[in-house]
């Protein structure tokens, strides 16, 4: 039997299914995080539909009052995992990060909504449990442009590189330089026991992670003061590209609910946002490129945060230009798509963010060429998506060149993405 086969898939996550929510893999990441939960229910819908919108509904009865919702949910102790519960300290009735992650949980929505509609029980389900999600989701949105943007210039900030969920991307590096990192607590990490320290994030990173989890606790986690309290602050385009799909594609289903209010609400996010993102359009790199809003620095980089914008509903040349330089990529490299470009500066082939691919990131970019029109380009990274896996099983991440494992194994999202990539065909 072929390794990138449907059954596979489904036995790593059960393997990692804990009944209401999924962990990302054992050991390594103990507790279940936003971005994995939304996207890995896109593949439990192939097992169970009730199941997938369980995998949503949990995450979001831990959404704070302000409307956040954290990257991770800490639902029972483990002492695996730094930073814990007792770094974070955020004071909730489950214990949760300080922090969020990229907005996907519109777009998972939507996907699982539009694919109950064959039969008649899967879609009365998923208009109940929809209707019930679309609140919670449009909070998150409203809390984003209400705390992310708060001088209204139309694109959201992050304020920890965790949060783009691409932890140590070279995009970065000068904003975290300016971050201080002495005072910080003495600390333990407990990644580097489970994956090679050589394909994860430096020391000196983790310790400007840390500095600014303790800035933020000092502050209370008080997300109105936050954003110009924080020396990291960056406006990243793919992160706010994910929100922008996220509001339309909520829009989108409020539409068909009846929803109206909401519907316009997020029409006009998503469009405002869509004009301040064209402003990062880079011509000479042909990608977006972000910026450090904190001096104003534009952020020359060749990384998969400036094509993920794909995904939103940019200008067709903007999205054939991306996919030239995808194709560009698989030119030089055995596999697609590198998380940076192999020929530009700070590009690593086997540290996690710099350089690996990862198979959530094809998907979205998958997504978003074959929205665009350019099939050629996203059937070849479906190819290569299913190579990896053929060749190396299903991997946190891969070497773009040799297609060999990297980080941590049996893991949930990549499974997630095979069954996307395998029952969509
Ligand atoms: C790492 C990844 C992040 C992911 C988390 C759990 O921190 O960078 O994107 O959500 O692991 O898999």
């Amino acid at each position: 039997m072929s390794s990138a086969s449907l059954e596979n898939a489904f036995a790593v996550l059960r393997e990692n299914d804990r009944g209401t929510y999924t962990v990302p893999t054992k050991g390594l990441y103990p507790f279940q995080w936003n971005w994995d939960s939304c996207l890995t229910a896109l593949g439990l819908a192939a097992i169970s539909q009730d199941r997938a919108w369980t995998e949503i509904e949990t995450l979001f009865e831990h959404q704070w009052p302000d409307g956040m919702v954290p990257q991770i949910v800490f639902h029972v102790p483990s002492d695996t995992y730094f930073p814990g519960p007792d770094i974070w300290q955020t004071n909730r009735p489950t214990p949760t990060s300080g922090i969020t992650q990229p907005a996907v949980a519109g777009f998972a929505v939507r996907r699982l909504f539009d694919r109950a509609q064959d039969r008649h029980t899967d879609r009365a389900m998923a208009e109940t449990r929809s209707r019930a999600l679309l609140h919670k989701i449009d909070a998150w949105h409203a809390w984003f442009y209400r705390n992310r943007d708060p001088h209204g210039e139309g694109l959201v900030a992050i304020l920890h590189p965790w949060e783009a969920g691409r932890d140590n991307s070279v995009d970065w590096d000068e904003a975290l330089a300016q971050v201080p990192t002495s005072g910080i607590t003495p600390y333990r990490r407990r990644d580097t026991d489970h994956a090679n320290p050589a394909h994860r994030p430096t020391d000196a990173q983790y310790d400007a992670f840390v500095w600014l989890v303790e800035h933020f606790r000092r502050l209370g986690w008080d997300n109105s003061l936050l954003h110009d309290a924080s020396p990291f602050r960056v406006v990243d385009p793919a992160f706010n590209a994910i929100l922008i799909r996220s509001c339309a594609d909520l829009a989108a289903v409020a539409e068909a609910l009846g929803e109206k209010t909401l519907a316009q609400r997020n029409r006009a996010w998503a469009q405002r946002s869509l004009d301040a993102l064209d402003a990062l359009w880079h011509v000479s790199s042909q990608r977006y490129q972000g910026f450090n809003r904190a001096t104003g620095e534009r952020i020359d980089s060749r990384s998969i945060g400036g094509l993920l914008p794909i995904l939103a509903a940019i200008p067709p040349a903007r999205a054939a230009a991306i996919a030239g330089q995808i194709a560009a990529m698989g030119e030089q490299m055995h596999f697609l798509v590198p998380s940076h470009d192999p020929g530009a500066p700070g590009y690593e082939a086997q540290r996690y963010w710099r350089g690996p691919i990862w198979l959530i990131t094809n998907f979205l970019i998958e997504n978003g060429l074959r929205q665009a029109g350019q099939t050629e380009v996203a059937d070849r990274i479906v190819r290569s998506s299913l190579d990896l896996i053929e060749k190396s099983g299903f991997a946190e991440y891969y070497e773009p060149q040799t297609g060999a494992a990297l980080g941590g194994g049996r893991f949930t999202w990549t499974a997630a993405m095979v069954i996307e990539f395998l029952t969509r065909r």
